[in-house]
Parts: structure tokens; C-alpha cells; sequence
């Protein structure tokens, strides 16, 4: 059956972001697919690795056909992120799902030698803030609250302190207690909050991580269990799960989507 439901991606013009957005547009919701596109312009990110670029989320659009658009957005811009809550509203009348997948990682060194937190803290936790301000209040005075989800991807960071990544520890832990939050404060309503935290995934942030570790990629798998990195279609299927109807039994929870690493069974 099509689905009526709107959903606002963030972090759509590559990864798991990207396949999220598409994955939801097939299951017929309308998508609103956002990226800061800032990867020709290193300084705009913060980070010493590229973003993803505007024919990054052009290639996510014509992805999703007449069922999507996109914004070009930084989530560490609340009225930014209000603007592309309103234009969900604009075009489609309603907005019923959101998933806040933009982040950035950076480390690869102890905590003690690390320039500093705030990069992490604005992108990865404040946009993932901004997201949820934007577009929570529409979601309550939308049509059906029922079907409402807020989606944040998190990370096995957010549960465990991986090595030479304390800010991005930090930073995930943080968007955890958010959701936990912000679950506490939707019960009753209808919406529902949870976060989702892949392992290891197939992305430009793996390689990224890989860089900073020095180490090829696939040294970065998840487990024994799980030879190779997870593809971000699995993630994105997890994610779509959370933004289904029935992902409301998930409200409040952590779903770790790692291949085994985090639930004991690293092999
Ligand atoms: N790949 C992994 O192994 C892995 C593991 C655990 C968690 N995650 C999480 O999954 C999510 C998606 O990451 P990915 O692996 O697809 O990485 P990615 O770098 O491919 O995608 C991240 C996207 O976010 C966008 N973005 C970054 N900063 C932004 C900003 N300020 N405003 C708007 N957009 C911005 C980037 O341009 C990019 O398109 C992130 O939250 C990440 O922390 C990834």
C-alpha cells in the first residue's frame, strides 16, 4: 500500500543518509532529502575529510524521482533546519518522520591531545537538537501524531568508549541521552523517539576513521561474526523499520545494528 506519510532526512547526499532517504521514498513516503553539501569547502565542515558535495545530493534527489526533494542545509543552523521543516509543510501539507543521520567524526588521537570538542558537539549533537525542534512541533500538530518517528543515528559510540575517539564517544553518547529524553517527553502523544547505532558501515566516514587509525579499512569490521564492513542499505532497512508504524514499540530504545560487535557476540 503507498504510504502518505513525509519524511526529512538529514545527511542524504551519501551513505547511510543517502540510502535511507531512497529506501523510505520506495516505501512510498515523500522525502525531503538534506545535506550541507559542504565537501567542496573543507573549511565550511570543520573536519580534515571531505562532506559530501551538491552532485552528491542531486544524485539522492534524481534518486527518489517525484518523490523527493532536497534542501541544502547545515544542521548546525536552527533556522535553516526550521526552513527545511517548513517546506516539507509547503509541499506536502504534513511531516511525519524524521531521521537526523548527519554527523562528522574526527580523533585518532588520546583525549589529552585533541584540539578540542566542539566541531563534534555542534554537528553531531546540537544538529541532531535542531533537527528534533523543527520538526517535532509539526509532527504534534500534524494529521496523525500516531505515525510520527523521530529516528537518530547514533553509534556503537554511543554505548562504548572506542579508541582514540573521545569527542565522537562523547558526542554519540550524548545524542543517546537525547532521544532517551525527548522519548520521555513525547509519551502520550503519539510520536515516538529512538536511535539507531550501526557498526562498522561501508561509507566515506569508515574510510575516514580508517585514516585516522592509520589501518585499512576492513581492519574496522565489526566482529569475528562479521567479516568486512556492514553495506549501508542493511543500516537503512534498520532505520526504516524505526520509521515504520510498528517502530513505535521502539520509543525510548537503542537499536544496535553492528553484526553482533556490542551484544557480546564479537566472536
Ligand atoms: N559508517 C560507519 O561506520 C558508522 C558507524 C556508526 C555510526 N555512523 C553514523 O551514521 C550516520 C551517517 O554516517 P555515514 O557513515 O553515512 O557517513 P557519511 O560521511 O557518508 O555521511 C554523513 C552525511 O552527513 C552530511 N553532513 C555532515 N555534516 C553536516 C552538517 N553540519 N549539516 C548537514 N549535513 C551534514 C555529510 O555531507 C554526509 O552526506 C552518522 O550519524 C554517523 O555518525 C556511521
Amino acid at each position: 500500500m503507498s504510504e502518505r506519510r513525509v519524511a526529512l532526512v538529514t545527511g542524504a547526499a551519501r551513505g547511510i543518509g543517502a540510502e535511507t532517504a531512497c529506501l523510505l521514498a520506495q516505501q512510498g513516503l515523500r522525502v525531503v532529502a538534506l545535506d550541507s553539501c559542504a565537501g567542496d569547502e573543507r573549511g565550511r565542515s570543520g573536519v580534515d575529510y571531505a562532506l559530501a558535495s551538491r552532485d552528491d545530493l542531486r544524485t539522492t534527489r534524481e534518486r527518489l524521482g517525484d518523490r523527493g526533494i532536497s534542501v541544502e542545509a547545515d544542521v548546525r543552523d536552527a533556522a535553516a533546519m526550521e526552513a527545511a521543516s517548513a517546506a516539507a509543510l509547503d509541499r506536502w501539507g504534513r511531516l511525519d518522520v524524521a531521521v537526523a543521520a548527519a554527523a562528522v567524526i574526527a580523533g585518532g588521537r588520546p583525549l589529552w591531545e585533541e584540539p578540542s570538542l566542539d566541531t563534534l558537539l555542534e554537528v553531531d549533537v546540537v544538529g541532531v537538537w535542531n533537527t528534533a525542534t523543527a520538526v517535532v512541533p509539526a509532527m504534534l500538530a500534524g494529521p496523525d501524531p500516531s505515525g510520527c518517528r523521530f529516528v537518530a543515528v547514533a553509534s556503537t559510540a554511543g554505548t562504548r568508549g572506542l579508541f582514540h575517539l573521545a569527542a565522537y564517544n562523547a558526542a554519540k553518547h550524548a545524542v543517546i541521552g537525547l532521544v532517551r529524553g525527548l522519548a520521555a517527553d513525547l509519551v502520550g502523544t503519539g510520536v515516538t523517539a529512538s536511535a539507531v547505532s550501526p557498526g562498522a558501515t561501508d561509507t566515506a566516514m569508515l574510510e575516514a576513521t580508517a585514516r585516522l587509525y592509520g589501518v585499512p579499512r576492513d581492519d574496522l569490521s565489526v566482529s569475528r561474526l562479521q567479516r568486512g564492513p556492514l553495506d549501508p542499505r542493511e543500516i537503512a532497512a534498520t532505520i526504516a523499520f524505526a520509521c515504520s508504524r510498528e517502530g513505535r514499540v521502539l520509543n525510548g530504545s537503542v537499536v544496535s545494528a553492528d553484526g553482533g560487535a556490542a551484544g557480546g557476540a564479537a566472536g
